[in-house]
């Protein structure tokens, strides 16, 4: 299969497991791209992309924007901060105007849950979310299951598990979609009140003991607690948060088997993890953030190649 079956990158939850392997495939090549001296090829010399943040990011939208620059796409960038949004103007009509400057694709991080799927039937461009608030970030579920494949030369069969708040991750969500659709084991691990009741239902193990959780697992995806979306309290205190469900080097040293550790970023050192894991041998943090590029490429490339030029 040389075609991938959506029309837009919503969510992982519309891909095909022939369409996230071809994903890879094609993120293979982009990775060996991205190491020759010259990084670039001139793939998308006609199309031209706009990345559009309405909430704050570093590595998704540094990556986008390489990503897009390596493929040798022209590229916009766009802020709300600063924007006319601040002065009432609605998605749509921001889109539109940016859309009406002769924009091909729009990658868009939204803090509304099905925001990039609303675009995608509203505008007429190919539409890839980098976060949609709490539901979907597609792309990061993408370079997490490759940079396992990448570590572990497979994901099928592997035990994954996410710990932390998968109550406010979108992160936790596209991870879940995506390991189980590539035939990974998959468990959620912390606090009571940040799984929610639903998590069962996706065919996911829950465990609220860490220790009984890495055990279990191959890989352990550890996740920031989100407070700038957390509205109550969900727990005592970030102290006792840290010491039931921080993942520290007393406790990775414990275990009976070496697991490898992930995180997205941003980090809260201290808090979920500490420094001495985040930079240690079995943390495979930083390999996450050099496949988000190759991933970015391969997403862009192969949806691009549905625009008729
Ligand atoms: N992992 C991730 O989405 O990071 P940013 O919020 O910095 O883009």
């Amino acid at each position: 299969m040389n075609n991938i079956s959506v029309d837009h990158l919503t969510g992982i939850k519309d891909l095909t497991s022939e369409d996230i392997q071809l994903i890879f495939k094609t993120a293979d090549s982009f990775k060996e791209v991205i190491n020759r001296p010259i990084k670039k090829v001139p793939t998308l010399r006609d199309i031209t992309i706009a990345n559009i943040f309405f909430e704050n990011s570093t590595r998704t939208r540094l990556s986008f924007e390489l990503a897009e620059k390596r493929l040798s796409a022209d590229v916009v960038n766009f802020s709300a901060s600063g924007s006319s949004v601040k002065k009432g103007e609605t998605l749509i009509d921001t889109v539109n105007n940016i859309l009406s400057m002769k924009v091909d694709m729009v990658v868009m991080r939204h803090s509304s849950p099905g925001a990039a799927e609303f675009l995608s039937k509203k505008v007429n461009a190919r539409v890839i979310n980098a976060g949609d608030g709490t539901h979907e970030h597609p792309t990061q579920a993408l370079l997490d299951a490759f940079s396992i494949r990448e570590k572990l030369g497979t994901v099928e069969g592997k035990k994954v598990v996410i710990v932390g708040d998968i109550l406010h991750s979108r992160v936790a969500l596209s991870n879940i979609y995506c390991l189980q659709k590539l035939g990974a084991e998959v468990m959620v691990c912390g606090p009571t009140t940040l799984i929610p009741k639903y998590i069962a239902d996706l065919g996911v193990k829950v465990s609220h003991n860490l220790i009984e959780a890495l055990e279990w697992c191959d890989v352990a995806n550890i996740l920031r607690i989100q407070l700038e979306r957390q509205d109550i309290k969900y727990f005592p205190s970030l102290r006792e948060y840290s010491q039931q469900f921080g993942l520290n080097k007393e406790i990775l040293n414990s275990l009976s088997k070496e697991i490898v550790v992930m995180h997205p970023g941003p980090i809260n050192r201290g808090v979920e993890i500490t420094s001495d894991v985040a930079d240690s041998k079995q943390s495979i943090i930083l390999q996450q953030v050099e496949n988000g590029v190759a991933i970015r490429m391969a997403v862009i490339y192969l949806l691009a190649s549905k625009i008729e030029r």
